[in-house]
């Protein structure tokens, strides 16, 4: 296929789902030796969500309370989606994979293909920039994009420096071929890793390297661990240079850019790469406060926030900008 006749590829519905448990600094406070204030100035966090236990709000049960929500926006039904590409480094199961998972529960009877994601916090514009390359080419008609995390099963809930920061939730969205004249469109997509700062975020323990045995668990060795500091360094200068990469191949400009949707890490990561950028902060979309960090789903929870209350409209471009364990960075310039 020449690039001259590529499908341009829009996004049809978003939706997103988050648990009903809140988990506040104040409640930390009685966990752990910290306290909202220090939480609250080094990260913007105030509160996060927890999902059940008990089942209902597992990844995939997340996933498809907000994908109804994203269908019902693109007046679809769920046999119309050809491909479910589910992005999560904390899946229901270590098998079967999400996406197969996701597909029975919305009662799909189609067979669609059926792909799980793991690039952590990157996971939704990795697979958003995916889903535009199916589209584009052919391969796919309308492909389900998911980011849903519980990352409450995989944080020491007694390490003060990280417990803090994550939470659980979902968001989604569903892309397909844009309508001839539409201006809705990717314009732009970047991905990438660097691989040499795979210690900095890491759970090296329960895969096949390391399967989890009793030592781990009585010295509570199995939960992600994070280098906060290096993290913070290379989280900015990626997502800054992401973002330049994105503009720069569209041939737009800073000031042509309505929205960033940054991934939510820690609200100083996303002000040093405003500042970096020469961007004011009122054209990012800011909701770590409420959720804290739920890695693949940042994005795709404050795009779906921004769109139902009015802030982001059809026709105006927005970035997608995120990096995560790995390390892996990606970014996804549109117009809405
Ligand atoms: O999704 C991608 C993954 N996440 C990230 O990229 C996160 C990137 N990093 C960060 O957001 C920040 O580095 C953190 C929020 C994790 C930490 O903030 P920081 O400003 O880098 O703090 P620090 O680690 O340098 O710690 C400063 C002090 C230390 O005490 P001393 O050594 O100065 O006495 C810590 O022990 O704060 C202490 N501290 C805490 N105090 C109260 C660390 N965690 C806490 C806490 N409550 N929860």
């Amino acid at each position: 296929m020449t690039a001259m006749n590529l499908r341009k590829v829009k996004i049809k519905g978003t939706g997103n789902y988050l648990p009903k448990k809140v988990l506040t600094n104040f409640d930390l406070e009685k966990m752990i030796d910290t306290n909202d204030q220090w939480i609250y100035e080094r990260t913007g966090i105030k509160a996060r969500r927890v999902s059940s236990t008990e089942g209902g709000e597992f990844p995939t049960d997340m996933a498809e309370k907000a994908t109804w929500k994203a269908l019902e926006m693109a007046g679809m039904e769920p046999n119309d989606i050809d491909m479910i590409l589910f992005a999560t480094c904390s899946p229901d199961y270590q098998l079967p994979n999400c996406a197969s998972v996701l597909q029975q529960k919305l009662g799909m009877t189609n067979n669609c293909t059926a792909l799980d994601i793991q690039a952590a916090c990157t996971g939704f514009v990795y697979g958003t920039n995916m889903a535009n390359s199916f589209i584009q080419t052919g391969m796919a008609k309308n492909v389900l994009v998911v980011g849903s995390e519980m990352l409450s099963t995989k944080v020491d809930w007694t390490d003060r420096t990280s417990c803090i920061l994550f939470g659980d939730g979902c968001g989604v969205a569903i892309y397909g071929a844009a309508d001839e004249g539409e201006s809705s469109e990717i314009l732009a997509t970047t991905l990438g890793a660097d691989g040499t700062g795979a210690e900095f975020f890491s759970q090296p323990v329960g895969g096949s390297a390391e399967p989890i045995n009793h030592h781990h668990l009585d010295e509570n060795l199995q939960f992600m661990r994070m280098k906060g500091r290096e993290m913070f360094k290379v989280a900015t200068r990626t997502l800054a240079e992401s973002a330049k990469k994105v503009l720069t191949d569209a041939g737009l400009t800073m000031d042509e850019l309505d929205w960033v949707v940054p991934h939510q890490a820690n609200v100083r990561i996303i002000e040093t790469t405003a500042k970096l950028l020469g961007m004011s902060l009122d054209k990012w979309i800011i909701n770590i406060e409420n959720y804290g960090n739920t890695s693949a789903a940042t994005v795709p929870i404050a795009f779906h926030e921004a769109i139902m209350d009015g802030r982001i409209k059809r026709g105006q471009t927005v970035l997608f900008d995120s990096f995560g364990a790995g390390l892996t960075y990606g970014a996804t310039l549109l117009r809405y």
